[in-house]
């Protein structure tokens, strides 16, 4: 795909997830009182998450006629041939909830399931991430990189944790090991934002099970085109992490944290 096209693409994601995250934070107050649950009591859903998603694909229907949305409350194609945009309406949903401002807007274009385009916008802060395939990954035009750390000892890991109770009891343990063998742990509880970190080197490193292709398809980009060693469900599996697993780093400690999830076990939550 040409350079013009997934720079088409970005602004695009940029228009849209920027207006969609001034709905989330005007319809927070309302919203957090209609609370509903999706796959058990803890994995909720509010209001504004509907309407948002519902403003992404309205507007994603007049910029972009006829381009297929997959997103998070809607659902969407399974062929993930051609272009797709991949949108997450609330990327930190539990957070919102709380009054936690680590929450986000994730909008992503896809060509055959690859991102190459996409924008992240943090309501609270206002903060916009971007990246195009093979253009680089920026936060609010400045260029990220991510960190040049080379001792897994001092590196800051973040993590998360599905919603399924036993689950979560296997990746506590498993990430509960790693937490000896690091400066420090994580757990920021938006996925998107997670690997956004990483490309800023606010991360050293991050690795989740489980995720959904909205949780990740524009923050692992913005991370890839920082810089990280990236893995992603599906092909996670051929270096031991498990096959769902999304994985981030800075090149500088990546096997070594590589090594150490497989060590711990990673491979069978
Ligand atoms: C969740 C967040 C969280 C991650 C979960 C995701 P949601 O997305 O990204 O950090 O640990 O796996 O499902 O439900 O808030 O959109
Ligand atoms: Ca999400």
């Amino acid at each position: 795909m040409a350079v013009a096209d997934t720079e088409a693409l970005r602004d695009i994601a940029v228009l849209v997830a920027r207006e969609t995250a001034e709905l989330v934070l005007d319809a927070r107050a309302d919203a957090i009182t209609h609370v509903v649950t999706k796959s058990g009591e803890t994995d909720i859903v509010t209001e504004a998450d509907k309407a948002a998603e519902r403003l992404i694909r309205d507007r994603l229907a007049e910029l972009g006629p006829g381009q297929p949305v997959l997103g998070e409350e809607g659902g969407g194609p399974t062929d993930l041939r051609g272009l797709t945009w991949v949108v997450d309406p609330i990327d930190g949903t539990v957070n919102y909830l709380y009054g936690l401002p680590w929450y986000a807007v994730s909008v992503a274009a896809q060509m055959d399931g690859v991102s190459v385009a996409g924008a992240v916008v943090e309501p609270v802060s206002g903060r916009v991430w971007t990246a195009t395939r093979g253009g680089g990954a920026w936060l609010d035009g400045t260029p990220l990189r991510v960190s040049s750390t080379t001792r897994l000892e001092l590196a800051l890991v973040g993590s998360g944790f599905a919603y399924e109770r036993d689950r979560r009891r296997r990746q506590a343990a498993v990430i509960g090991e790693v937490a000896g063998r690091v400066r420090d742990l994580r757990r920021g509880g938006a996925a998107s934002l997670d690997l956004c970190s990483v490309a800023a080197g606010w991360l050293d490193g991050y690795v989740e099970h489980g995720l959904h292709r909205w949780d990740w398809a524009a923050g692992a980009l913005i991370a890839e085109e920082a810089g990280a060693v990236v893995r992603l469900p599906g092909d996670a599996i051929r270096d031991g992490l498990g096959a769902d697993a999304t994985f981030a780093a800075a090149p500088g400690i990546a096997e070594d944290l590589r090594a150490t999830l497989v060590d711990a076990g990673i491979g069978s939550v």
